[in-house]
């Protein structure tokens, strides 16, 4: 078989050319990194789990509306993608604080916010991912205000999707990460979801227990990430039982 030519590699994923004009192939690995990549750790499944629930909410997101790169699954680690031209931020939504925002705020991890923060931050490794204003986007063109207030339109939307999704099975959706890419079409270009919805860019607390089922438990050493993404996996009814194809979410007394 030929070599297919590989366009990007990154920390959790590669991307490969794809079959047809304006798709890529998009590859999960099994690799885990956390802190700008200062700890790295190699995961038995992460990638199949992700391709996996990444597909799932992609699907979903399509089914009401909200544009976004995923075309179809291709095999246990692979998804064909639309090719996209990526924003160099990172729109991170927030419905409870956690993470870097309690840190820098100085707030207790945990508390409720009034309404869904949302922030932008700067996609640059060697920089460690700095929050940027939206002074800065539009000062140095990164992004102009309509494809600001587009990439807020498209956040909020995927935050009431996967929130009411997640509230379904028993899990509470703290945070996010979402990445947007532009396409042409015509004469005309929008903003449409890209990159991947996964456990690895979401913090997911279960209701009942608070247990972290997120890359928290990798961060933090809070036991096994395989087992927690697995269990986010089951209660959406993502992993296929004896075969069977998926069915859907589990409501969760
Ligand atoms: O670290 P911080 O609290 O800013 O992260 C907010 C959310 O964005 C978390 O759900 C985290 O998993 C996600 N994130 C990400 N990729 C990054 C930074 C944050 O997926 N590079």
């Amino acid at each position: 078989m030929a070599r297919r030519r590989m366009i990007y590699e990154g920390k959790a994923k590669i991307l490969y050319e794809g079959p047809e004009p304006d798709t890529l192939i998009q590859y999960f690995k099994d690799d885990a990194t956390a802190f700008n990549a200062e700890k790295h750790a190699v995961i038995e499944g992460k990638g199949v789990l992700n391709n996996r629930m990444s597909e799932f909410f992609m699907t979903g997101l399509s089914q009401i509306g909200v544009p976004n790169h995923f075309i179809r699954r291709l095999n246990m680690r692979e998804q064909l993608v639309r090719m996209v031209e990526i924003i160099p931020l990172e729109v991170v939504v927030r419905n409870v604080a956690a993470g870097s925002m309690a840190k820098r705020l100085g707030m207790n991890e945990g508390t409720e916010l009034p309404r869904p923060i949302i922030e932008f931050y700067l996609k640059d490794d060697a920089l460690g991912d700095p929050m940027v204003t939206e002074e800065h986007i539009i000062a140095f063109n990164w992004a102009s205000q309509q494809d600001i207030d587009d990439m807020i339109a498209l956040a909020l939307r995927v935050n009431d999707y996967m929130s009411g999704l997640m509230y379904g099975v028993g899990i509470k959706l703290v945070d996010f990460k979402i990445e947007v890419g532009r396409v042409f079409e015509g004469d005309f270009q929008r903003l449409i979801v890209a990159d991947e919805i996964s456990p690895d860019s979401c913090r997911l607390w279960d209701i009942q227990s608070g247990r972290k089922l997120d890359k928290d438990v990798f961060r933090h050493e809070l036991g096994d990430l395989s087992e927690a993404y697995t269990e986010v996996a089951r209660r959406l009814g993502v992993l296929p039982r004896n075969g069977a194809t998926t069915k859907g979410p589990k409501l969760v007394q």
